[in-house]
């Protein structure tokens, strides 16, 4: 009965969603091209910014080729670099203040999924000034114009720059959850590849394992459509030929060019196909023991797979057949080991850890809970799980 209520809920989801507003962000691609931005806000009358960023990004001096052009095209802005990784709603409101203060025009998200999430935390508290984070959690509750939203990621991991989601924690009750409003998908995008090069070599593996997770999770879902699927396959595609170059040979500009698209295809996947239990369990992580959202995913998603069994042989077979580690001799069921096999095999060659020893028996009922809740009744998995089946996956993953 659950199950059906679950698969109602959904499905009223994806009978609407043809009716949302899926418009994709503006695009500046290529080597060099975030040096196009500044005469673009420029043309677009945008005269003052706020920039939402991390120290981290500060001090490898990714921004400064930004901040040259902006005062190069006389673009007043602020730097708002406290975000910290799992962004907080203090993060959002310090930033929010600054805004306020200095009068902004517009917002840019310049770093990894923390800034850019954090950047779209001020915008929807810029469109709803009178309601709070917690108020906006969930689903369609910002509903105002945000003011012009650019993202510029750092990592080819989130997706975020194409995204409907802000994934915002609260430091007091660690939890972790998403605000998904149309509203917050960004205006603009930089791809850029150059601001990845730098990107240290676990940060790449954990990201770009983000990115997988998003575009398997949305292909093995029930709302993905004809374009989300296409998306899902050429990102895993991408992921799987570069992930591990872009890892082990980071000057590869080839490499992170392609984990760049791929992490933006698989953003557009997965915001029209959602995510599913993979994240629900991951976002926990995150929340109560601020593990590194990618290194969660990258642990827990062959464990998912798995526990899904049957159910998602057929999707996994053919995404196993894009990669190329099938051959036509195989059953479905094999090809799908296949599958999962090349994922762990990813993460073990990327020194990526199998358990979590962080995670703590005492906090299992509550992470339990939240991961049941944030899934059921949105997430249009293929197999719906209850929350004995989480607490087994719970334990699977633990140390
Ligand atoms: N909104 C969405 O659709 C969405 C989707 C998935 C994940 N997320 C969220 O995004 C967050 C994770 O983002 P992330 O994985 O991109 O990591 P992050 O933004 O937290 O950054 C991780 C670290 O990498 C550093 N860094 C980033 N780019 C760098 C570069 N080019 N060179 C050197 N260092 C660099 C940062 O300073 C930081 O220390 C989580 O909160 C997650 O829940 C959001
Ligand atoms: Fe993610």
């Amino acid at each position: 009965m659950y199950n059906l209520y679950c698969r109602m809920y959904q499905l009223a989801y994806k009978t609407a969603a043809p009716f949302f507003n899926w418009k994709k962000p503006e695009l500046l691609e290529g080597e060099n091209s975030l040096i196009k931005l500044p005469p673009l806000l420029k043309l677009k009358g945008i005269g003052s910014v706020l920039i939402v960023t991390d120290k981290g990004i500060v001090s490898v001096g990714l921004l400064e080729r930004l901040l040259d052009g902006l005062e190069g095209k006389g673009i007043d802005y602020v730097v708002y670099d406290e975000t910290v990784q799992n962004p907080t709603i203090d993060n959002i409101e310090e930033a929010f203040l600054l805004y306020k203060e200095t009068q902004c025009h517009g917002i840019i998200g310049f770093g990894g999924g923390s800034p850019i999430d954090c950047a779209k935390g001020v915008a929807a508290r810029v469109a709803r000034p009178g309601k709070t984070i917690p108020k906006m959690k969930g689903q369609l509750k910002v509903r105002k114009p945000t003011p012009p939203l650019i993202a510029i990621p750092t990592t080819s991991g989130t997706g975020s720059e194409a995204t409907v989601a802000a994934v915002i924690s609260n430091s007091e009750t660690h939890e972790k959850y998403a605000i998904n409003d149309h509203v917050l998908i960004p205006d603009l995008a930089v791809l850029d590849p150059l601001l990845t090069m730098k990107l240290p070599a676990h940060i790449t593996s954990t990201t770009g394992m983000d990115a997988l997770t998003h575009a398997i999770e949305a292909y093995i879902g029930r709302s993905n459509t004809e374009e989300t699927s296409q998306c899902s396959k050429e990102a895993v595609q991408l992921i799987f030929h570069n992930l591990y170059e872009a890892y082990s040979n980071g000057s590869n500009i080839e490499a992170r060019k392609n984990m760049q698209k791929a992490s933006y295809l698989a953003g557009v996947a997965f915001t029209r196909a959602y995510v599913g239990y993979v994240h629900a369990i991951a976002h926990t992580l995150g929340g109560f023991y601020s593990v590194p959202h990618g290194l969660a995913n990258a642990i827990i998603l062959p464990y998912v797979l798995e526990y899904y069994g049957e159910s998602v042989h057929q999707p996994l077979a053919e995404l196993a057949d894009i990669v190329g580690i099938t051959t036509v001799d195989d059953a479905t069921s094999l090809k799908a080991k296949k599958f999962i096999e090349a994922i762990k095999k990813l993460n073990r060659d990327m020194n990526i850890p199998n358990t979590f020893d962080c995670l703590m028996e005492q906090d299992l009922p509550i992470m339990v809970d939240r991961a049941f809740r944030e899934a059921n009744p949105l997430y249009p998995v293929p197999k719906i799980l209850d929350k004995h089946d989480l607490f087994n996956l719970y334990k699977m993953i633990k140390a």
